[in-house]
């Protein structure tokens, strides 16, 4: 068994260049989730792996075929876009019945009426209806096969064209925002659906998507991307918690990461707003201390952060400060039931476990941390 392997891609479009050099390696079987902001080059790396673009530069390997020269039809792979891409005049059953029919029957076989009364057909037609009805049945389409995609919800459209994606059992799966299109809910039943599709198929699988909560709950792997590169492919804990740059790390989560002007000595001890915090760092100059909110805790010494504003979110509390001598806004996540730590007066200083902290240097890469106590505040 063999993945998913590009290798160095580049891509322009008119004088800018759209992929830089990106390299993906999807094992046979796995699932990556590529994230990142609109226009950041998702959509044409995806479609260059179909081979409906072709690249400037790079390869393309899909299950151990070199297949960078191949058109779309010779790579064996199913594609699933945002729009549905049915045919309207076709049924369900029809609609994924097309890549069944292109590829195991021939030009004349295909025939309305004629191609019935050639040898075989019938049998052919019959192993063809029988893996689209078990396709149909696998994602509830079983009572609409008859029906037009006019006939069908939004939600039902996208799992006839889910369908007609497995049906043939290709050797990979690419999927661009197939979810957009639907509503939060069914987006959120969808997804599961995707995922259970993906281990029951066990088919290598690129999935494109902006919505980092769909990558982080979907993946075994999520690739970040920003201007025709990728950042960071690391599991979904790894590049929330430990991510090794600053742009993934402020991509990465929500609500976003909190981020604090530092500066480390020649000695490496990093401060804050002239304050030492705790810590040394692999480096010197100008650095970045990121924090999740979940990370920080109100501490009750020292007033140095306002609070802004408490949203309750019923599992948890998002507490907005202010910081007064960094200036910068700060979120803190709190458990419900940790409000009663914030004092009446509204001003907090803030603590965090050294072990959170990550830093990353004046070029946005992440340093090593070296923690001279457990805990540090900020004051
Ligand atoms: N055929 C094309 N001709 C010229 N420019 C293009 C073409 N296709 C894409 N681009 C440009 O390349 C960049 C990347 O586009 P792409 O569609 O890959 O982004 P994306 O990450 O999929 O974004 P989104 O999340 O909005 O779908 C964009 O700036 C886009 O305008
Ligand atoms: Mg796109």
């Amino acid at each position: 068994m063999h993945g998913i392997s590009v290798e160095g891609l580049s891509k322009d479009f008119g004088g800018t260049q759209v992929l830089r050099g990106v390299s993906l390696h999807v094992a046979a079987g796995e699932f990556v989730a590529l994230v990142g902001p609109s226009g950041c080059g998702k959509s044409t790396l995806l479609r260059c792996i179909a081979g409906i673009e072709q690249p400037d530069a790079g390869s393309i390997r899909i299950g151990g075929r070199e297949v960078t020269r191949l058109r779309p039809s010779g790579r064996d792979v199913a594609m699933v876009f945002q729009s549905y891409a049915l045919y309207p005049h076709l049924t369900v059953e029809e609609n994924i019945a097309v890549p069944l029919a292109m590829r195991r029957l021939n030009a004349a076989q295909r025939l309305p009426f004629l191609g019935t009364l050639l040898p075989g057909t019938r049998a052919a037609r019959d192993t063809i209806m029988r893996d689209v009805r078990q396709a149909a049945e696998s994602l509830g389409l079983g009572p609409m096969l008859s029906r037009r995609p006019g006939q069908l919800s939004g939600g039902q459209r996208q799992r006839v064209a889910l369908a007609r994606a497995i049906v043939r059992h290709p050797a990979a799966f690419l999927m661009d925002e197939p979810l957009s299109n639907l509503d939060a809910s069914l987006r959120v039943q969808t997804r599961r659906e995707i995922v259970a599709i993906h281990k029951a198929a066990g088919v290598s699988t690129v999935y494109v998507t902006h919505d980092q909560s769909e990558a982080l709950t979907m993946a075994d792997r999520v690739a970040v991307m920003q201007a025709g590169e990728i950042l960071q492919i690391a599991s979904p804990t790894e590049v929330y918690a430990d991510p090794q740059d600053l742009r993934v790390a402020t991509f990465i989560g929500s609500p976003r990461i909190n981020t604090l002007a530092a500066e480390a000595g020649a000695d490496g001890v990093l401060r804050v707003a002239g304050q030492a915090v705790g810590m040394r760092v692999a480096g010197s100059g100008a650095m970045t201390l990121a924090l999740r909110p979940e990370d920080m805790q109100p501490a009750v010494a020292g007033l140095s952060a306002a609070v802004e504003g408490v949203e309750f979110l019923g599992e948890s509390l998002l507490v907005h400060l202010r910081h007064a001598s960094l200036g910068t806004p700060l979120v803190l996540r709190l458990a419900p039931e940790d409000r009663d730590t914030l004092p009446p007066e509204g001003k907090v200083a803030l603590r965090f476990p050294i072990a959170r902290a990550l830093v990353f240097d004046g070029a946005g890469k992440r340093v090593a941390v070296h923690a001279l106590s457990p805990e540090a505040s900020l004051v």
